[in-house]
């Protein structure tokens, strides 16, 4: 997206060539105006008299037969070319309709993820930002827009009042409140929420006592009210009891996508100080390799089960660099596996731009992948090439696993060497607010420090898939975040990491 920042420049730096040139040809015409102006005072105060000068009679007929024209010619032409043929170039890297939609998808993400009440998320008081900005009335009628036609009427709802209540307190916006009621009545109704439907329907109304649709559903919530006051005389009890039974439920049972959402705002993480206090942090010599004996490295446990470790300062800020440049060319959407065709597709639940550095194309890569093995004790040949990985604001990648599952035996065929047995991840980035990888199943957070990396064996000695694994990226909420990973595959570890007896050690 910076690209995007620097394109805007451009254009506005043409737009403003185009603006001083329309100028400087405005006053041409001026000057010419009044120039005509005093002339033809005096000449018709004495037309006869004025032509009675020869030399006025010759340039009466010049001004008629060229100057004239000349100066047609002038107020005819197009001083915007510069600025429409700078603009039919950039145009054919301007976003489209579905990266305008992603972007307020991402905002409504993030508002989940992080509990972000509306106003706080439209006043943009986010904590860390440097650069404030905030929504405006038609902003978040736009954003209820969106919301509304997913269908997601609590969005819509949310964003609707915000609209509204900006209005209200006096903002200046094109933004209609008929046309802002209007939608918010259908999606206060769509929830279930009938009287607030009828009050809302009922302030549109005073505004445009003739608008059809509001007058029609107006006389259908009646008719509905009635009816429900109708039933409800007679069954109160049993709806009682059904609806405190129902509120257990929702307590008892957390869905994936709830805990995976805690846990990125740093709650409900499930550590007790007992485990906690068998986390350790050490000096790591690589299992007395050669390269680390006089200069170990710096590992912390992260996670007991799975067992997860963070190496410190393992990338220094010039190897990042390096890795940045040489990925930006070539980032790209990523892509999943669809289980389905088989086939890589991009998917809402993995938003990040990815490229893939290999090993021959700089040392520093070679070099990173050298430094993996000799801390993994894994052999990097049978691995992927170094993935790079960017995740602008709202960017994510859902709860998954890293290995392929039974059912999906043809995930990695092309590459003929097993399984994921082991994820590396090099955080290349601090990241404001948001973005930590978060692993639902066992309620662990891991929060990106710029130079560290993390690393957890996905398969059990026996090559059975850990479930335990399953993890997530969460979204980033302020800044942007650089990782890069590398996946370790089963073959070549035959004897670096042996079976045991029991399957799942
Ligand atoms: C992945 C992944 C985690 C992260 O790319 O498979 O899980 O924090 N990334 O980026
Ligand atoms: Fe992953």
């Amino acid at each position: 997206m910076t690209d995007l920042i620097n394109t805007e420049k451009d254009l506005v730096i043409s737009l403003k060539d185009y603006i001083k040139a329309e100028e400087s040809k405005l006053e041409q015409i001026k000057k010419w105006a009044e120039k005509l102006d005093k002339l033809t005072d005096t000449a018709t105060k004495d037309p006869e008299g004025f032509l009675g000068h020869p030399v006025n009679a010759f340039k009466l007929m010049k001004r008629l037969n060229t100057e004239w024209g000349e100066l047609e010619n002038l107020v005819l032409k197009d001083m915007s070319d510069g600025f429409i043929s700078n603009m039919t170039i950039q145009r054919q890297f301007f976003p489209n309709d579905e990266d305008q939609t992603g972007a307020a998808k991402a905002l409504l993400r993030l508002q989940d993820t992080y509990n972000l009440d509306t106003d706080t998320l439209s006043r943009g008081n986010l904590p860390g930002v440097k650069h404030k900005s905030f929504l405006t009335a038609e902003d978040c009628f736009e954003l209820g827009k969106i919301a509304y036609t997913e269908a997601d009427y609590y969005h819509t709802e949310l964003w609707m009042e915000q609209a509204l209540k900006q209005l209200d307190e006096g903002e200046v916006s094109s933004a209609d409140k008929v046309y802002i009621l209007d939608y918010l009545s259908y999606a206060v109704y769509q929830q279930g929420d009938l009287s607030k439907a009828v009050m809302l329907t009922k302030r549109l109304l005073e505004l445009d006592p003739e608008h059809q649709r509001a007058n029609g559903n107006m006389k259908y919530f009646e008719y509905i009210m009635a009816k429900e006051k109708e039933a409800n005389k007679s069954s109160t009890e049993s709806e009682d009891q059904a609806e405190k039974e129902t509120e257990v439920k929702k307590k008892d049972y957390l869905p994936e996508r709830r805990k995976y959402e805690m846990l990125c705002r740093g709650e409900g993480l499930k550590m007790t100080p007992r485990r906690q206090k068998r986390l350790f942090c050490r000096y790591y010599d690589g299992n007395r390799n050669p390269r680390y004996i006089l200069g170990p490295v710096k590992q912390e446990d992260e996670w007991d089960k799975p067992r997860i470790v963070r190496f410190l300062d393992i990338i220094s800020d010039e190897e990042i660099e390096t890795v940045k440049e040489l990925a930006k060319p070539r980032l790209s959407r990523a892509t999943v596996h669809d289980p389905e065709t088989g086939k890589l597709t991009t998917a809402h639940y993995r938003v990040s731009k990815s490229a893939w550095l290999s090993g021959y194309e700089s040392p520093v890569v070679s070099r990173i992948n050298t430094r993996i093995q000799d801390l993994t004790g894994l052999d990097v040949s049978t691995a992927e090439e170094l993935q790079v990985a960017n995740y602008g604001v709202g960017g994510q990648y859902e709860p998954h696993f890293d290995f392929g599952r039974k059912d999906e035996p043809d995930a990695f065929k092309e590459l003929g060497t097993g399984n994921r047995i082991a994820t590396w991840l090099f955080y290349m980035s601090d990241v404001s607010a948001g973005g930590a990888t978060v692993f639902p199943e066992v309620g662990a957070s891991v929060w990106p420090r710029k130079g560290t990396a993390v690393f957890w064996y996905n398969l059990f000695p026996s090559g059975e898939g850990d479930y335990s694994t399953r993890h997530a990226a969460c979204p980033v909420l302020v800044g942007n975040k650089w990782v890069s990973n590398k996946w370790l595959h089963e073959r070549g570890q035959e004897f670096r990491r042996p079976c045991t007896l029991s399957e799942l050690e």
